[in-house]
């Protein structure tokens, strides 16, 4: 029987990404995946640390994975990902049912430890390589992740990431663009190029010619059969014009922008370390705009940074009314171990004002996000099939192009392009009908 193993995911696309990877590359060493982790042989887990709560859920996670383990003692768990990096030093003392730990530019090393002799408390850390080039098993065939980058240079003052995937690497250009053709030939259409500061893209190039994110998105966009190219997340800080006009020349590089805004008010994106302050990324998104007024804006926003006053946060809704957004990610505050932020406990804000100013967030994004989707009703847009919706099993589900979940009456199968027409929106999806007749005339 071949051994049996179980990923559970946490985090960002870029963990998911690491996991497809862990998972191409298990099998290639002649593992199976197991329905559940209760019975794997090899538990994994891919962590995250970006905020509090995603610690707490992880290791509710490790404590039953611990019980499996006490009832069969072959059993090997695995801890990967930014947690396992932020505590590399106490994690085999903290959790000594733990046999291999490893860091985000450590995953090749997995294959190293299972085939090795000892099966016990190893840890890798130090940054290595890209899980580019390892094999994949992806979650739908016809969608890849193509990590771009590692690491971030920047220095938010709340973000653990700097110190759990290091400095920036970037990949060749060239490199990119041979994965990108493999992934089409295989069937991919649609790619999400990952990195967590995507447009400082070819500044960083290991070994090789500096080139830039726009260089790449005009490299990608020449190769026949891909649809689709998406990215996430660029900083406003370098979101330059270059980049603006790619989206409104290049056919593939989707209507969407994921912008993070973090903060409406100069003051708290200062003390954010965030370089930019209202007025530029206002201007940013000005400038966005004028070459693709159609385009989705999506964002993510930060509320209850200590300090934040409620002058401060009626800055955020300001800014958010002003935009209106096409979503955001919203989150509360959370102090990270080894964040510049987290020593600022004086200017902690309590949790129930934070609370409370969320409401008035989601309120704001909620009722923008609604009325901006009602541009697209009566439009029949291109729609890539995932699959069937999620919430009414006669329906499908899938994506336009601007990156909104549409829920639509047709026939299609995962991976096709369809036209559909779209009937109606809500802030979160939109809900249309497939146009048989578009599609016959095709
Ligand atoms: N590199 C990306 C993503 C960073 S993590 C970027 O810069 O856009 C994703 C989001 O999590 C951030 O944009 C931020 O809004 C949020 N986040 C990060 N650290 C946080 C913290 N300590 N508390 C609350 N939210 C945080
Ligand atoms: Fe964190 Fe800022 Fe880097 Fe994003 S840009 S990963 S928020 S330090
Ligand atoms: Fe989490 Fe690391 Fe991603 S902290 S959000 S898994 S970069």
């Amino acid at each position: 029987m071949p051994k049996s193993f179980h990923v559970t995911t946490f985090g960002c696309q870029m963990n998911e990404h690491d996991s497809e990877r862990m998972k191409g590359m298990l099998e290639s060493l002649g593992y199976a995946e197991a329905e559940a982790a209760e019975g794997a042989d090899l538990i994994l887990f891919n962590t995250c640390s970006i905020r509090e709560k995603a610690d707490s859920r992880f290791v509710a996670h490790l404590r039953q994975a611990a019980a499996h383990k006490r009832r069969n003692r072959e059993v090997v768990i695995g801890v990967g990902g930014c947690w396992a990096q932020s505590v590399k030093d106490q994690v085999f003392r903290d959790f000594p049912f733990v046999d291999v730990a490893f860091g985000p530019g450590q995953v090749h090393k997995l294959a190293e430890f299972l085939t090795s002799d000892s099966l016990t408390a190893q840890g890798f850390f130090e940054f290595e390589g890209f899980t580019g080039h390892l094999p994949s098993k992806r979650d739908r065939e016809f969608q890849g992740w193509v990590q771009i980058s590692a690491g971030c240079n920047m220095k938010c003052s709340y973000c653990i990431v700097p110190s759990t995937r290091g400095r920036q690497v970037d990949r060749p250009l060239d490199e990119l663009v041979a994965e990108v053709r493999a992934m089409v030939a295989e069937g991919v259409v649609e790619v999400t190029l990952l990195g967590q500061n995507v447009n400082a893209y070819g500044r960083a190039v290991a070994g090789g010619p500096r080139t830039s994110f726009a260089e790449l998105l005009h490299a990608l966009d020449a190769i026949e059969g891909l649809q689709r190219v998406r990215y996430t997340s660029p900083h406003p800080q370098d979101m330059k014009e270059d980049v603006v006009l790619a989206h409104a020349q290049l056919e593939s590089v989707c209507p969407h922008v994921h912008l993070p805004l973090q903060a409406g008010s100069s003051r708290i994106l200062k003390a954010m370390r965030r370089t930019y302050d209202r007025r530029r990324f206002l201007d940013r998104v000005a400038l966005i705009r004028e070459h693709n007024p159609d385009i989705a804006l999506t964002t993510d926003v930060i509320v209850g940074f200590p300090g934040e006053t409620e002058a401060d946060f009626a800055e955020t809704l300001e800014v958010c009314e002003e935009v209106g957004f096409d979503g955001a990610f919203t989150f509360i505050y959370s102090p990270r171990r080894d964040t510049e932020a987290a020593a600022f406990v004086e200017d902690f804000i309590p949790h129930e004002v934070a609370v409370a100013r969320m409401d008035r967030l989601v309120e704001v994004i909620q009722r923008r996000a609604g009325e901006q989707a009602q541009r697209f009703v009566g439009r029949t847009l291109d729609v890539l099939v995932e699959g069937q919706s999620r919430t009414d099993p006669s329906k499908l589900r899938g994506r336009i192009p601007h990156g909104k979940v549409v829920n639509f009456t047709g026939l299609a199968s995962p991976g096709e392009t369809v036209p559909v027409e779209i009937t109606a929106a809500t802030s979160q999806t939109l809900a249309g009908e497939m146009s048989l007749l578009a599609r016959a005339l095709g």
